[in-house]
């Protein structure tokens, strides 16, 4: 099998050159790779890309994921989030190979409490969740064979995360306070590379797998409870730190404004994948007390 990586050095695209290696030859490019394009401002030279390696399958780990900034540079974010991803199912389509991307809770506007299915209607509140869920929507419309993973709350042991932001916050300041009001579940880049490994290798025997699938760690917390949950941990392995877990203040999202608004109700039901997959997803604390032992391991 041969398959092409786009995206490699991000959060989720460094754990995908790791689990997607043992599954046949690999070709992993970055937006700055020489002899390959995998700029996604480049879409002839993305579908050259493509065309060029003849891939069975091709997985897009690359996207803007800078919420806020997108705000101000809409179209540009819209080339990479939106109309790459459609050039590439175009490609695919066209070969006959499968197109692996991944999504995020930002498609839906967080209203209500109850877990969003794939089937709910999206309604995004910023850009950054517009454009993704216009990526989603045109890899479905170009009918090649696609596994759509939505995720949230993406942290890897490789890159800045919340967790590793609020350690270094809890090391300088006096005071930290956290959003206590929009609820999710942090997810591994990781947990989403070895799925993502295991459901390709699925969807090659059985073509009827194609589609939209929600993937996040089990459980759920806000990012006030992310945080206590991170400086616990940090806590007990010895990390000195000047704001204790239990001083954190909640405070509501809007007494934090952002120039991107983003969904109180972030909660995603992975059941779908769970049962077509035949998966069971571990509980977010469980990756995020990894990659935090991974980082203060090697800060000690
Ligand atoms: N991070 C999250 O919390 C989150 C939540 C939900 C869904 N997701 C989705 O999960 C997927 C993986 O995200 P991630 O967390 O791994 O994000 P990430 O760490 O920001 O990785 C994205 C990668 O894309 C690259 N990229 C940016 N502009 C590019 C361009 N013009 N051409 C080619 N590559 C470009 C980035 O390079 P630079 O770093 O040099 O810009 C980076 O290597 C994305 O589809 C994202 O939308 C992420």
């Amino acid at each position: 099998m041969k398959i092409l990586l786009f995206g490699k050095d991000g959060q989720v695209g460094w754990e995908l050159q790791r689990s997607l290696a043992p599954l046949g030859e690999l070709v992993a490019l970055d937006f700055d790779s020489k002899e390959l394009c995998g700029d996604f401002t480049r879409l002839d030279g993305i579908a050259e890309t493509v065309r060029a390696i003849a891939p069975d399958v091709v997985v897009n780990a690359a996207a803007h994921t800078a919420v806020d900034k997108a705000e101000s540079e809409a179209e540009r974010v819209r080339v990479i989030n939106a109309l790459a991803p459609a050039a590439l199912a175009r490609e695919c389509r066209k070969l006959g190979a499968w197109l692996v991307h991944y999504s995020t809770d930002y498609v839906f506007d967080g209203s209500g409490s109850k877990p969003w299915v794939e089937t709910d209607t999206a309604f995004p509140l910023n850009v950054y969740g517009s454009t993704k869920l216009e990526g989603e929507v045109a890899i479905l419309a170009s009918g090649c064979n696609h596994l759509i993973f939505r995720t949230s709350w993406v942290f890897a042991a490789r890159g800045g995360n919340f967790a590793k932001t609020m350690l270094r916050l809890a090391r300088e300041r006096e005071r930290l306070t956290v959003i206590d009001d929009q609820i999710g579940a942090p997810t591994g880049g990781d947990l989403l590379a070895d799925v993502t490994a295991h459901a390709i290798r699925k969807a090659l025997r059985q073509q009827s797998v194609s589609g939209l699938y929600h993937l996040v760690a089990a459980g759920e917390t806000s990012w006030y409870g992310y945080a206590r949950f991170v400086l616990n941990l940090a806590h007990q392995m010895g990390v000195r730190l000047r704001v204790a877990p239990e001083s954190i203040q909640p405070i509501p999202a809007s007494a934090f404004p952002s120039p991107a608004p983003r969904p109180a109700n972030s909660r995603l039901d992975t059941r779908k994948l769970r049962n077509t997959f035949d998966l069971s997803l571990p509980l977010w604390q469980t990756g995020v007390a990894r990659m935090l032992t991974e980082i203060l391991e090697t800060q000690s």
